[in-house]
């Protein structure tokens, strides 16, 4: 079977991990890569056997699909041009940092073979669990927890005009992973405070579910990386369902003392991560050619309730989604 040729732009943490899993994967070759940094993209050269591009365009002209690893504003131009000459794409989390742009990443994606956005947390066994546990009870209530230790590593995640601001980092993922479990957001209110970077660092959102259900969801930045630092609690009648991470997920009924206790720390990362799974839908996507579990509308309404709390923090407002 011919390979599909992998390209990939921004070759740091997380293209380099895309990378590995490429690499060792029999349907996939990394072909091409390219990174601003020359020892970046060298280095995953080296481990893949990739060749280096002299610049993005380069990547997308040479390969089939296209893996988008640069740092949050710096996706969408790349994926538009990837997009818009029918290559499939891989969009690492946000699709956009705004509303605007996810606008057009989405009428680009229309062009695309396969677009799918890198909300790898739909993947992770903890995640699909839930879900499943989930899908056979009534949720009432949730709570969400989704910190950060800092906002120094990568330096650039601490500048607001490339993550987009704090909610595009790691919280967005929990925006999407909320319409994942429970459905499409009905309306949300928000308080935020900026406590120690200059942009607001601090939030608790109130969201109601158009199936009823109603959560709370707090993200701080400038918390710490104690375990769990990402938590989803889901209250049902005489039942709490809790995740602590990627690790594991504990299930409680009532009064019973014996909680049921499910872990995946023997799992790689990868999969522990979902990054393996995403991986393999995409490649499944394109040889298939079907939709791809996460889709390029799935980054928008994450852009979505994104922007949606920095206006109510902004305005005072109450947000209602039609
Ligand atoms: N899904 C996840 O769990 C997850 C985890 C971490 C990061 N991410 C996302 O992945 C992306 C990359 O994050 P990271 O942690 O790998 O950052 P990183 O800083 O380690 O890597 C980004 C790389 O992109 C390069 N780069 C910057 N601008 C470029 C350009 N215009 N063209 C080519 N290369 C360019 C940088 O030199 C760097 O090597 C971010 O959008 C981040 O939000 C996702």
């Amino acid at each position: 079977m011919k390979k599909i040729k992998i390209g990939i732009i921004g070759t740091g943490y997380m293209g380099g991990t895309h990378a590995q899993l490429y690499a060792r994967n029999e349907r996939t070759e990394v072909h091409a890569v390219y990174d601003i940094k020359l020892e970046r993209m060298e280095r995953v050269a080296r481990m893949t056997g990739a060749k280096v591009a002299e610049n993005g365009e380069q990547v997308i002209e040479s390969c089939d699909a296209i893996v988008v690893t640069t740092p949050n504003s710096r996706h969408t131009a790349l994926t538009i041009a990837a997009a818009s000459v029918g290559k499939a794409v891989f969009s690492e989390k946000p699709m956009a940092t705004n509303l605007m742009e996810a606008q057009a990443v989405l009428e680009a994606s229309k062009n695309a073979r396969v677009f799918q956005v890198g909300h790898n947390r739909r993947f992770a066994p903890v995640y699909v669990k839930l879900k499943e546990l989930i899908a056979e009870d009534k949720v009432h209530s949730a709570h969400i927890k989704m910190n950060r230790g800092e906002l120094q590593n990568p330096e650039w995640t601490g500048k607001a005009e490339i993550t987009g601001g704090f909610l595009y980092e790691t919280t967005i993922h929990l925006f999407d992973m909320i319409r994942f479990q429970f459905g499409e957001v009905e309306e949300l209110i928000a308080f935020g405070s900026s406590q120690t970077y200059p942009e607001t660092d601090n939030f608790s959102v109130l969201l109601k579910f158009k199936s009823g259900l109603h959560a709370t969801f707090c993200s701080a930045a400038d918390a710490s990386w104690i375990f769990p630092f990402e938590r989803v609690e889901v209250f049902c009648e005489h039942r709490t369902i809790m995740t602590q991470e990627m690790e594991n997920l504990t299930d409680s009924r009532g009064t019973d003392p014996n909680f049921q206790f499910f872990s995946w720390h023997l799992l790689s990362k990868e999969e522990r991560w979902g990054y393996a799974q995403e991986n393999e839908a995409f490649i499944d996507a394109i040889l298939n050619e079907t939709e791809p579990p996460v889709t390029a509308i799935d980054g928008y309404k994450s852009v979505e309730l994104v922007e949606a709390c920095y206006k109510a923090v902004n305005t005072g407002e109450r947000i209602k989604f039609e």
